[in-house]
């Protein structure tokens, strides 16, 4: 049932705008993501209508019914303590007579355990607002893009773009405010709309990509969690990949079964520790004659939750699973940064072990290369550009020591980050070139939540250039969006790039190119392909890169995508 007392109250929201502070809100649709949602103090929990797509999968929220509404209130009700739980009227349910809102906004009160309601529409909504107001069930209004409305509306579109529209919202949040709603979520408006509302209005306001100067936001949880697979709008920022780990987690589970590890031991084992070439061959030679799959995860160490990526990828899909832990002397062109690449690690096994490895392979440099040893691997025409200009010697050393590693571990499959693009199309090229028995996997870069690519190097920062380094990431997606608005001169998008790069003249611009799938700049972008750059942030070099879709091809990709609609 609501809270009364300990909770949040809704005059503590007005009260919110009044000293500046935002309202967070977000949806909710059970009860153990209610919990922690609300153990992570957001404000407001709204029982969506976007239920109909995120939990039962239809293509709008128009298929949901009071009773779907009713179910999942009442879950999220048990979850949260705090926050205050506010439920959408679903399509129909408040429309057809003032009175039949009000036996349906009770029940959502009664027995769902809502404190307040949501309904969608400006003036046409006033008298189901006031007969709720007057039976005193606090209404939450919305307007803008309001997707119940969606056929009326012409189609999932920002709304009050033109002058008549634009007015017209301003008529409906004034009209809502007046008939005693408390609050009012502000759909895809634009922001200086939404703006003008927020003065314009005593009661708060909730945007949700109507941009920053609304009283508080909303988002649909199963997007910025990264929990939805279907379309999510440009607004949205993702805070984490739930999606990705869930995989992840299922896949290390099923491998876990399949190999006869669980049920047994629940803490995942220390890894085995291996220094010596000849114990890592036996080792993985026994993990073979016993029919398991083995995975190789190359590092320098220095261990990171975007290596946590890799070691997890390959332990869902490998049965016995290395990670290599080699401080490679021949991949560096400086001897001071050779010399400042220090790694502890004790915590680097300890991580190993989180993330279930089975074998650490951490050999002496006097192991690796023997006196004498002269044979290095090359691939030209890879290796000599972006990063192989300013770093000579730098990917013959890397594609050096990863054939041996190869050689030594002989994994069905290697794992390697696609921050290190170039690198990875260099490993690519040698594998094809030299017919190495292995499936070369990449996977995604890791980010912090500001957008920073996870590295090693990253420790190097100080805390005034930390807090500069997104720009980088920034940069890129500047990039990024210019190609998807429909640029194809390269020379256009790295300008993009460096005028976002120039609000930090910090940063030492190194280069900004666009590759295609192969690293090969190119001038003309006729399909996907990657913006790479390399940057200093006083001693530190920081690399990053972003696949990026053509505008026609992300016309047609997202022409096939159902329309996104929310509450
Ligand atoms: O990416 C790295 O950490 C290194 O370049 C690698 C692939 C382990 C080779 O030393």
């Amino acid at each position: 049932m609501p809270q009364l007392s300990t909770g949040i109250r809704i005059p503590d929201l007005a009260k919110y705008k009044a000293e500046g502070r935002k309202i967070t809100m977000l949806t909710a649709y059970d009860a153990s993501m209610a919990k922690l949602l609300d153990e992570a103090g957001i404000d407001v929990l709204l029982v969506g209508d976007s239920l109909g797509m995120v939990i039962m999968g239809h293509d709008t929220t128009i298929p949901v019914t009071l009773e779907a509404i009713l179910h999942h209130s009442r879950a999220v009700a048990k979850g949260a303590t705090r926050a205050v739980i506010v439920a959408d009227m679903p399509f129909l349910t408040y429309q057809v007579s003032a009175e039949e809102a009000l036996r349906n906004a009770g029940r959502l009160i009664q027995e769902g355990g809502a404190a307040a309601v949501k309904i969608e529409g400006g003036i046409a909504a006033v008298p189901a607002v006031q007969r709720l107001v007057a039976a005193g069930i606090p209404v939450m209004g919305h307007v803008g893009l309001t997707p119940q409305f969606v056929h009326g509306l012409g189609g999932f579109r920002a709304v009050g773009k033109t002058e008549d529209e634009a007015q017209a919202l301003m008529r409906d949040a004034r009209a809502l405010e007046e008939a005693g709603a408390f609050s009012l979520v502000l759909e895809c408006i634009p922001s200086r709309v939404a703006e003008a509302i927020t003065r314009e209005l005593r009661i708060p306001t909730i945007g949700i990509g109507s941009g920053p100067a609304c009283d508080g936001q909303v988002l649909v949880s199963y997007d910025a969690l990264g929990l939805y697979p279907g379309f999510t709008p440009k607004f949205v920022k993702r805070y984490a990949e739930l999606g990705v780990e869930l995989t992840r987690a299922a896949r290390g589970y099923a491998a876990d079964v399949r190999a006869g590890r669980f049920p047994g031991k629940t803490a995942p084992a220390m890894p085995e520790l291996v220094a010596t070439v000849s114990g890592m061959r036996e080792l993985t030679a026994k993990a073979r004659r016993e029919g398991r799959s083995v995975g190789l995860v190359p590092t320098m160490g220095a261990l990171h939750e975007g290596h946590g990526a890799l070691m997890d990828r390959a332990r869902g899909e490998t049965d016995f699973l290395v990670v290599s832990i080699f401080v490679n002397p021949t991949q560096f062109d400086r001897q001071d940064d050779y010399r400042a690449y220090t790694i502890n690690l004790d915590a680097d096994i300890e991580m190993c072990r989180r993330h279930g490895v089975d074998a650490v392979f951490a050999p002496s440099a006097a192991e690796m290369y023997k006196p004498g040893a002269r044979t290095y691997v090359e691939a030209p025409g890879v290796s000599d550009l972006l990063c192989g200009q300013f770093r000579p010697g730098h990917f013959r050393g890397v594609a050096t020591v990863v054939a041996k590693l190869l050689n030594i571990a002989a994994p069905d499959r290697a794992y390697f980050g696609e921050k290190d693009a170039q690198q990875l199309a260099v490993i690519e090229q040698m594998v094809s070139d030299l017919n190495f028995p292995v499936k070369v996997v990449p996977v995604a870069t890791v980010r912090e939540a500001d957008g920073l690519a996870l590295s090693s190097r990253n420790r190097r920062l100080s805390t005034e250039e930390r807090r500069i380094a997104p720009v980088l990431y920034r940069s890129l997606e500047a990039g990024r969006e210019r190609i998807a608005g429909g640029e194809t001169r390269a020379a256009k998008v790295k300008e993009a790039v460096l005028r976002q790069l120039a609000e930090a003249p910090a940063v030492r611009v190194e280069y900004i190119e666009v590759v295609d799938a192969a690293m090969q700049p190119v001038a003309e972008i006729t399909g996907a392909v990657r913006i790479a750059a390399a940057v200093w942030l006083g001693s530190t070099r920081l690399i990053d890169n972003v696949p990026c879709e053509p505008a026609l091809a992300a016309l047609a990709g997202s022409a096939s995508q159902p329309h996104r609609m929310r509450e």
